[in-house]
């Protein structure tokens, strides 16, 4: 074949593509639909105040988008329960992940309750008869007030695509720092200068380790979300335009059938090694111990709060845990301490969370959400 006939080929195909790829465009997922609309609902006025609480809850950032919640709600209370069903297997292999997310719910919970009219009091894990009972909240009707950060929830998204290479300002420590001063069991640490790389580095291992630990990829990958219809159907998950890829990645990954889990696996660690350890700090949550619930819900309270007022003065963030996920499957599985030997060395021991923080090139927009008649039980 000559090269004019191979660049003849070429360009065919371009224009088949070119044509193929508008015409089933509108078949494909786009970040809009039933999926997202209590993101442009919030705060729908129809609803009693108690239920746009529980919008607000929804809408708070949680473990692969599995939205782990359940709320039974009256005029004057909104428990807070786990929904066991709901959990990563063997990627949170401790259920840690899954609480730290339940506090995140609780936390935009209450940012939110002064500007609907509602002072709220909260009890968290408050019957040891009812395991999975999380929190319970009274409410009671109060003058509206405003909350500094309650105008972020909607805005708040996790960004996973690549940052600039910029030094934090030097008030962003502090502020952070101060901002989560009442939570006393939870502790922030940041890394800025050297100690990024070995974050850096550690994650991208973590990365390969779960994706060579078969029954860890593919328990994520369940909660993949390849089309409109799965996007609908299930309204959580992870979704192609969540992962900060790039435009044609995203474009010619939508037409697919979606990727097997190992091939999402490798897609993971490519991501990992370019954008998604970029930016000016990593970060960790750390408490006096690793598995008390009551010490995860304030991990989750004070990521959600965080990511608020990241998101408010103009930063970008992603929770990066794979360390994490991997030192727990290493306790699950009584295996040599690897990931929980470095994390030790570089945030202390009882890391709870980690993340990055900096300043994001591209946006990405919001997750599906389950809807509020979804998760409300009488
Ligand atoms: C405890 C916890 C752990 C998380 N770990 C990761 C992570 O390792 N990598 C990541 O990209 N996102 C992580 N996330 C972010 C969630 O995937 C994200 O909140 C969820 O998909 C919903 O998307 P949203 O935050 O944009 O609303 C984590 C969130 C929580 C609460």
């Amino acid at each position: 074949m000559t090269d004019r006939s191979t660049r003849r080929q070429w360009c065919r195909g371009v224009g088949a593509a070119c044509v193929v790829v508008p015409a089933v465009g509108c078949n494909l997922p786009d970040g809009t639909g039933v999926a997202y609309e209590t993101w442009a609902d919030y705060p729908d006025r129809s609803l009693p105040a108690e239920l746009r609480l529980v919008q607000a809850a929804i809408l708070a950032a949680n473990p692969h988008n599995t939205q782990p919640w359940r709320f039974v709600v009256s005029p004057t209370s909104i428990e807070l329960w786990r929904d066991a069903d709901r959990s990563l297997g063997a990627m949170d292999p401790l259920g840690r992940e899954q609480v730290i997310g339940l506090g995140c719910a609780l936390e935009n919970l209450a940012i939110a309750a002064p500007g609907f009219g509602r002072a709220v009091t909260i009890e968290t894990l408050p019957d040891a008869d009812a395991p999975l009972l999380v929190a319970r909240l009274g409410l009671a009707t109060a003058e509206a007030q405003d909350h500094p950060l309650a105008d972020t929830i909607v805005h708040r998204h996790t960004q996973r695509g690549r940052y600039l290479d910029a030094p934090l300002s030097e008030q962003v420590e502090p502020a952070m720092v101060e901002l989560i001063d009442d939570l006393d069991d939870v502790e922030l640490v940041l890394l800025q200068g050297d100690d990024r790389a070995r974050f850096r580095s550690g994650t991208i291992d973590a990365t390969k380790a779960i994706v060579d630990d078969r029954e860890m990829n593919e328990a994520s990958h369940v909660w993949w979300r390849q089309t409109i219809d799965a996007i609908e159907r299930h309204r959580d998950g992870l979704t192609i335009m969540a992962m900060g890829f790039g435009a044609a990645t995203q474009a010619f990954g939508k037409l697919g059938d979606g990727p097997s889990a190992a091939k999402a696996g490798a897609y993971w660690i490519r991501n990992t090694e370019r954008g998604q350890t970029t930016g000016s700090a990593f970060g960790a949550l750390v408490t006096p111990s690793l598995e008390d619930p009551a010490m995860l819900l304030q991990v989750g309270r004070a990521w959600q709060r965080l990511h608020l007022w990241i998101v408010a003065n103009g930063l970008a963030a992603q929770p990066l845990n794979q360390m994490f996920e991997r030192r727990d499957r290493e306790a699950q599985r009584g295996l040599p301490r690897d990931f929980g030997e470095r994390l030790d060395g570089l945030v202390g021991e009882h890391a709870q969370l980690g993340f990055r923080v900096g300043y994001a090139w591209d946006e990405f927009g919001p997750s599906p959400r389950r809807p509020v008649d979804w998760v409300v039980d009488a």
